[in-house]
C-alpha cells in the first residue's frame, strides 16, 4: 500500500480545530483511494513559545524535513504580540519557510458559484474569478539586510537578487502554461530599482515561454484593479510583500478569507496552510471555517503526493457541500440550509469525498 508521511503543525487560535478537520478529510480520502498517511506533530509558534520558550525550535525545523509534507494551521495571537521580535509567532513560521526554502507560495483564488452572493462586490464583477498569486515568499523586505529599529529610526531592505527573481518567474509561468497562459507580473517599478530588476527578469523569462502573454501592473494599480475587474487576470506574479497585501484582498472576492488554501513549495519541502491567520478571537468555539485548510490539503496532495485523484475528491466535495447549503457561521448569510460547526462541515465534506 503507498504510505506517506504528513508532518501536521496546528499552530495557535483555530489552528488545532482546522487542523483536525483537514485529517479526518485526508483519512477519509486516503481510505478511499487505498493509500496510508501518518502523521506527526510538531510545535511552531505561540505553542512552541509557551512550550520550549522559542517560535521555531530546532526539532520541528529538522524534524518536518523528513516527512513527505507538511500541513500547517495558523500561528499567533494577542498573547504573544509583545514579545521581542525574535521571539514572536510570525518569526517561526518566518523560520521555517526559510529553512524549508519555499520560495513559491501559490494561493489560488476560486469563486465558488454558490456563494457569488457572499462577496461584497457584485456577482457580476466576480462570478468565474479563476486567479492565481504567485508569490515570491523567502526573499524581498520580510528578509533584506540590514534592518534595524533603534527607537529613533527604523528601516527594512528590500532585496531581491536575479536568481531569486528567476526562479519564481519560472515557477508563474509554468503555472500559466497549465491555465489560460496569461501572466501578470507585479512591482512598483516606477519608484523601486529592486522593481526595475525584477520587471527586467521577468521579461528575460518570458523569452522561454512565448506562448504566455505577459503583462506588467504597478501595485497600487493591480490593487484597484483586482476589485474593478478581477476576471482579467490569470496568474498574478509578486514579491513577498505585494503578494501578501494582495492576496488578502483578493481573498475577499471568494467572500470569505476562510475558504483559500495556499501551497508553499521549494526544490525539496512543501508546506501547506491557509491564508487566513489564527483568528484567536473565535478560538475554541468551534465555529471557524476549516475549508481553507481542507482544501490546502488537496493541494498538498496534488502536489506533493501526486494523489491526484484524491485531491480531486477533496475539491468536488467541497463543492458539493457548499452547493447543498452547508455553511459556517462566517458565511451563514448566504444561502445557508444549515450552519454547521467546524467538526460538522468537515465531516460532511470527509463523507461526501469517501464516496
Ligand atoms: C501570510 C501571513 C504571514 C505573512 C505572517 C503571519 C508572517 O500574513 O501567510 O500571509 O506575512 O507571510
Ligand atoms: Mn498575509
Amino acid at each position: 500500500m503507498r504510505s506517506y508521511k504528513i508532518a501536521l503543525i496546528k499552530g495557535d487560535g483555530i489552528g488545532p480545530e482546522i487542523i483536525d478537520e483537514a485529517v479526518k478529510v485526508l483519512d477519509a480520502v486516503s481510505y478511499a483511494e487505498g493509500f496510508e498517511i501518518k502523521y506527526d506533530e510538531f510545535l511552531l509558534g505561540g505553542a512552541a513559545i509557551d512550550a520550549v520558550g522559542e517560535p521555531a525550535p530546532k526539532e520541528t525545523l529538522e524534524g518536518v524535513k523528513q516527512a513527505d509534507a507538511i500541513l500547517f494551521g495558523a500561528i499567533g495571537g494577542d498573547k504573544w504580540d509583545n514579545l521581542p521580535r525574535d521571539k514572536r509567532p510570525e518569526t517561526g513560521l518566518l523560520k521555517l519557510r526559510k529553512e524549508l526554502e519555499v520560495f513559491a507560495n501559490l494561493r489560488p483564488v476560486t469563486v465558488y458559484d454558490e456563494l457569488v452572493n457572499a462577496s461584497t462586490l457584485k456577482p457580476s464583477v466576480i462570478q468565474g474569478v479563476d486567479l492565481v498569486v504567485v508569490r515570491e515568499l523567502i526573499g524581498g523586505i520580510y528578509f533584506g539586510q540590514p534592518r534595524e529599529n533603534n527607537g529613533e529610526r527604523a528601516y527594512n531592505t528590500m532585496v531581491y537578487t536575479k536568481s531569486e527573481i528567476v526562479r519564481i518567474a519560472k515557477v508563474a509561468f509554468e503555472t500559466a502554461m497549465k491555465r489560460s497562459k496569461r501572466v501578470c507580473s507585479v512591482d512598483k517599478a516606477n519608484v523601486l530599482d529592486v522593481s526595475q530588476l525584477w520587471r527586467d527578469t521577468v521579461e528575460e523569462v518570458a523569452k522561454e515561454y512565448p506562448e504566455v502573454t505577459l503583462t506588467h501592473m504597478y501595485v497600487d494599480n493591480a490593487a484597484m484593479q483586482l476589485i474593478r475587474d478581477p476576471k482579467q487576470f490569470d496568474v498574478i506574479l509578486t514579491g513577498n510583500i505585494f503578494g501578501d497585501i494582495l492576496s488578502d484582498e483578493a481573498s475577499m472576492l471568494s467572500g470569505s478569507i476562510g475558504l483559500l488554501p495556499s501551497a508553499s513549495i521549494g526544490e525539496k519541502y512543501g508546506l501547506y496552510e491557509p491564508i487566513h491567520g489564527s483568528a484567536p478571537d473565535i478560538a475554541g468555539q468551534g465555529i471557524a471555517n476549516p475549508i481553507a485548510t481542507i482544501a490546502s490539503a488537496a493541494m498538498m496532495l496534488r502536489y506533493a503526493l501526486n494523489e491526484e485523484s484524491a485531491a480531486n475528491r477533496i475539491e468536488s466535495a467541497i463543492k458539493q457541500t457548499l452547493q447543498d447549503g452547508y455553511r459556517t457561521q462566517d458565511l451563514s448569510a448566504f444561502d445557508a440550509k444549515e450552519v454547521c460547526s467546524t467538526s460538522e462541515i468537515g465531516s460532511i465534506i470527509a463523507n461526501y469525498a469517501s464516496k
